[in-house]
């Protein structure tokens, strides 16, 4: 059993850093920070030995994914995993099924909702199975099972509440998911490209999966310094999200 690992954010006006309560001093940009410091708590104001000064807070989730994992895969964004959950609206007790695992940043993103719940994650690829584990572990939610497995050959788990598939091949795993689903179940697939996009609807169809929404979520944010105005430069499109239902 792996330990549970402790992290704080250090938080400035203009910077901020995720520490692991490790028993080490911490380095930033502007100096370094002793351990007997950081250890005084949550909401105290701690100095580096150059003056700079940061609040000490509780991290986040979104903390934890934006500076605690280490990227493998592609991850799916938090604008769309968000979407996921708002579209569906599973509840916190949930039965849910993820594939392909990759960095483990869906699943962890969605672990966090499902406190009373728990989510199943696919991976086939066994180097991105040990760095998802790491992430997991830094993560700290223990309602997250990996499973080593090819998604497009089965899915052991049955009546479960939701299946993401993130995958190459999802139209080739949309009637495994089907048969895992329970009635009133949600299937939702991410696209990035539109040959993706159709080869999945056509599976999804073919499978028999009823209440077909696709959708697009586009999220455009706005530069507040020096004049309010859209940014020039951002993350323009993620890809497409379809959501499907198990009736029959
Ligand atoms: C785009 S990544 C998923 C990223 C993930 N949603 C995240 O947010 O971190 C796709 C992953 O699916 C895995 N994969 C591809 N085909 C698979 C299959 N048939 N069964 C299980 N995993 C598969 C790949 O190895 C890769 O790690």
């Amino acid at each position: 059993m792996s330990r549970k690992r402790d992290f704080v954010l250090l938080l400035s006006e203009d910077e901020s850093y995720l520490v692991e309560l490790d028993g080490k001093d911490s380095n930033t940009k502007n100096g370094m920070i002793k351990y007997s410091e950081l250890r005084r708590g949550i909401g105290s104001k701690v100095k580096t030995h150059l003056g700079k000064e940061f609040t000490v807070v509780k991290p986040t989730i979104m903390d934890i994914l934006r500076k605690g994992i280490k990227r493998t895969a592609q991850i799916m964004s938090p604008k769309d995993i968000s979407l996921i959950l708002a579209y569906t609206g599973i509840s916190n007790d949930s039965l849910v099924v993820d594939a392909g695992t990759g960095t483990g940043y869906t699943a962890i993103f969605l672990a966090n909702y499902l406190k009373g719940g728990k989510i199943v994650s696919y991976e086939k690829d066994s180097m991105f199975i040990k760095n998802a584990k790491r992430n997991i572990e830094v993560s700290g939610l223990g309602n997250i099972q990996l499973k080593a497995g090819d998604v497009t050959k089965r899915i052991d788990e049955k009546n479960v509440d939701l299946v993401v598939l993130d995958l190459q091949d999802a139209n080739k795993t949309v009637e495994n998911a089907y048969a895992s689903l329970a009635f009133g179940g949600y299937l939702v697939v991410y696209s990035p490209t539109v040959d993706h996009l159709m080869r999945s609807v056509n599976a999804v169809k073919k499978a028999g999966f009823v209440k077909i929404v696709v959708v697009e979520n586009i999220v455009r944010e706005w530069q507040s310094e020096l004049t309010l105005r859209p940014k020039t430069i951002g993350l323009m499109h993620t890809g497409f999200l379809t959501f499907a239902r198990k009736v029959i």
